[in-house]
């Protein structure tokens, strides 16, 4: 099988193989761990067998329920925060035409509420669908988050005086647990239809369950490519020591390697803007699963070439406590040459007749070179192309990925419990019934600073 790629020839200035080597039995004992559930956080390692678990019972209603949306849709607002839309977004950001939005195919455009509270975004929105035939996919594991909670009234509210009750419960689908959580209660008592995000499965670990593959799948994307890639990185990495062809064994020894040695910040790379989603479902996997306990790798991302008229600066010159982790797509999707041109005013004939991928990969290897040479360690992570498979296998790449370096790190990769302090604060100012010590506290804190 063809599969993502780990290289770390470029971390030899930094660190010796040697010491990312050196990380091999623990790295074992970690994977067994997450394998036998046995480690922190054990009772959110759903993931883990998720992509073999996944049915042609539960994938044909996906399907089902996403071409119903279809149908009736221009647009489908995807409505959810966190690990409830980002790597659903990631991947069909990562496969979409890039102008879709623009000038729309034959599939229903994809957009995203409840991501924020910017009453500017959402008034526009509904300006927007009050022109086009929409649905909604409302998701949220826990039912009460307040982002996508807003959205989902005000949307609710809009698309029900658009087509009158019966026809909005229609055009909507709610994921959510199987019993709890306020999004449940109102999807039974409106008669929405429902699918499930497991008990056993953290929001920023369920791209492989209906969370990830309604969305996807509605967006017009084979999500049995996606499972299927999934499949075989499982099949990689599980039950192999073997650090050479292990390419989580690799990636998860040299972060946390260069960890060690100082090195506090990973910059994801990517040169294709349509994976700029992608670096933001990582960021969030990454950032959540491993920043706690005063430890973690600060996950950052940038696209270049544009950032490196921004951020290259910095990476070049700045503090030396980055590592830059790259992802190398091998074969666009297109194919586009650069013209001869007789007046050459421009001084680009000595790149006529070459691909601009070319030129993107020689600003790719020259970038590595002048990095590595500036202090930054890269460690290469390249994909034969962006497709739903090569997309399904990075996922569960990641997802593992990310499990072991909290293990290493000793943290539980699978909580969250930094995210309340904002949370906490928001509801005591906004008054929340419930939240009335601490609307006395905060108050009493704001004015006394
Ligand atoms: O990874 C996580 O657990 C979080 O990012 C959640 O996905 C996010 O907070 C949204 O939570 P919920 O799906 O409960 O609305």
């Amino acid at each position: 099988m063809d599969h993502i790629q780990v290289n770390i020839d470029h971390l030899k200035n930094f660190i010796s193989k040697d010491q990312v080597y050196a990380f091999r039995d623990e790295i074992t004992g970690h994977i067994d761990a997450i394998n036998n559930k046995t480690g922190k956080g054990k009772d959110f390692l759903g993931w883990v067998d998720l992509p073999e678990q996944l049915d042609n019972a539960l994938l044909s209603a996906v399907e089902k329920s996403a071409q119903k949306l279809a149908s009736c849709s221009e647009i489908v607002v995807v409505t959810g925060i966190g690990g409830s839309y980002l790597g659903a977004r990631a991947v069909i950001d990562a496969l979409n035409k890039q102008f879709a939005n623009i000038v729309p195919g034959d599939k229903p455009i994809i957009l995203y509420a409840g991501q924020n509270i910017g009453e500017d975004y959402l008034t526009e929105l509904l300006e927007v669908l009050n022109q086009k035939d929409y649905s909604i996919v409302v998701i949220s594991k826990s039912g009460t988050t307040t982002e996508p909670a807003i959205a989902f009234r005000i949307l609710k509210n809009h698309l029900e005086a658009k087509y009158g009750r019966e026809e909005a419960v229609s055009r909507i689908v709610a994921i959510t647990d199987k019993e709890k959580g306020a999004l449940k209660e109102l999807a039974n008592k409106e008669g929405y239809s429902t699918f499930i995000v497991p008990d056993d499965v953290g929001g920023r670990y369920s791209v492989l369950t209906p969370v990830g593959l309604l969305p996807i799948a509605a967006a017009g994307f084979n999500i049995r490519e996606l499972v299927r890639g999934a499949v075989d990185m499982r099949k990689l990495v599980l039950n192999n020591t073997d650090m050479d062809s292990n390419p989580v064994m690799l990636y998860a020894a040299a972060r946390n390697a260069l960890y060690r040695k100082g090195k506090t910040i990973e910059i994801m790379v990517s040169y294709l803007p349509n994976l700029y989603y992608l670096t933001e479902w990582w960021k969030q996997l990454f950032g959540e699963s491993e920043g706690k306990e005063n430890k973690g790798i600060f996950p950052a991302g940038v696209g270049f070439t544009t950032d490196l008229h921004s951020m290259g600066q910095y990476i070049q010159e700045g503090l030396r406590n980055i590592f830059e982790t790259v992802i190398s797509v091998e074969k666009t999707k297109h194919s586009l040459l650069i013209p001869e041109d007789q007046l050459n005013a421009d001084k680009l004939n000595y790149l006529a007749g070459r691909n601009i991928d070319q030129v993107n990969k020689m600003a790719e290897l020259g970038t590595l070179i002048a990095h590595v040479d500036g202090g930054v360690p890269n460690i290469r992570l390249s994909i034969p192309e962006v497709n739903e498979y090569y997309l399904g296998q990075l996922i569960y790449f990641f997802e593992m990925s990310c499990a072991v370096s909290g293990y290493i790190l000793g943290v539980n990769p699978f909580d969250q419990p930094g995210v309340e302090a904002y949370k906490k604060n928001m509801f005591a100012l906004l008054g929340k019934p419930g939240f009335e010590q601490e609307t006395e506290a905060i108050n009493k804190r704001i004015k006394n600073d």
